[in-house]
């Protein structure tokens, strides 16, 4: 059976003990949208990226992309079958120089040769993200921002049909912040279908064809983002003060 959406999760749950950090989750992502995934720290955003990438198993329900069921599929081939993602928490390879970081990723996803191929396609990512100068530097050596445009490069080098991106704009200065802006819009040109977990809601309102919003595990709406910033049970479980404080200081930290 195929289907239409290229992402598709029917009733998505994941318990941790007594806790639903996500809970009977539908939602269909069609090919070509830039879906903006907002609510409250510890809502699930995480927990559901997590299980869409085989890190977590979902306790219940499906999750189908591209038409085949990858809910039991463990990272890698999730990878394989064109989801990369990027962590919260970025992870890279401290001692190996950016650009092995890269073709590692690549890799992993089966999206590369190996060796001179697999560097020369890194170089071209780390290029497109403005790293290519720290191409043969340690990871473990990067500024908080230079290391979340290497998460990028390396979701890139998956050559993804849908790439998850889980605050890479978090502690970035504004700046840095219209950099990453400018660099998600032309990954969504390339026709990437793209998902953002984000708290900036400057950048989510300016990005997204559409938003997503969690609260104790459950999708309490969805939308496109002139009827997400009035819809009253996101405003009061969400936007109502961090909407506000975004607008006078974009590039807040979160908490
Ligand atoms: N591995 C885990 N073991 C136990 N509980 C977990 C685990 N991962 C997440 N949780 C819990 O699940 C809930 C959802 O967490 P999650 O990290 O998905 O939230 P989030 O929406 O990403 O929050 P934030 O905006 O702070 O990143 C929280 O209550 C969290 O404590
Ligand atoms: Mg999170």
């Amino acid at each position: 059976m195929t289907s239409a959406s290229l992402l598709e999760l029917s009733g998505v749950t994941r318990r941790f003990g007594g806790l639903r950090a996500v809970s009977n989750l539908d939602l269909s992502v069609e090919r070509g949208e830039v879906i903006g995934l907002i609510g409250p720290n510890g809502a699930g955003k995480t927990t559901l990226v997590n299980v869409i990438t085989g890190v977590h198993r979902a306790s219940a329900g499906t999750v189908r992309f591209n038409g085949e069921d990858i809910t039991r599929l463990p990272p890698y081939q999730v990878a394989r079958r064109g989801i990369a993602r990027t962590f919260q928490i970025v992870q890279p390879f401290p001692e190996m120089t950016v650009l092995e970081n890269v073709a590692a990723a690549a890799m992993f996803a089966g999206a590369a040769g190996y060796g001179r191929e697999a560097n020369a396609q890194a170089l071209e990512h780390l290029e497109f993200v403005g790293l290519a100068k720290s191409a043969n530097a340690r990871a473990a050596s990067l500024t908080l921002a230079m290391r979340k445009r290497l998460e990028l490069a390396k979701g890139l080098a998956m050559r993804p049909k849908a790439l998850l991106l889980d605050e890479v704009n978090a502690g970035l200065n504004a700046t840095e912040v219209d950099h990453a802006l400018s660099l998600i819009r032309s990954i969504a040109a390339q026709g990437i279908t793209v998902l953002i977990i984000e708290h900036l809601m400057k950048v989510v309102l300016t990005l997204c064809t559409r938003i997503v919003v969690l609260h104790h595990g459950e999708l309490i709406a969805t939308g496109d983002p002139a009827s997400i910033v009035k819809d009253q049970r996101v405003v009061q479980a969400y936007l109502g003060r961090r909407y506000a404080a975004d607008n006078a200081t974009p590039g807040a930290p979160h908490g």
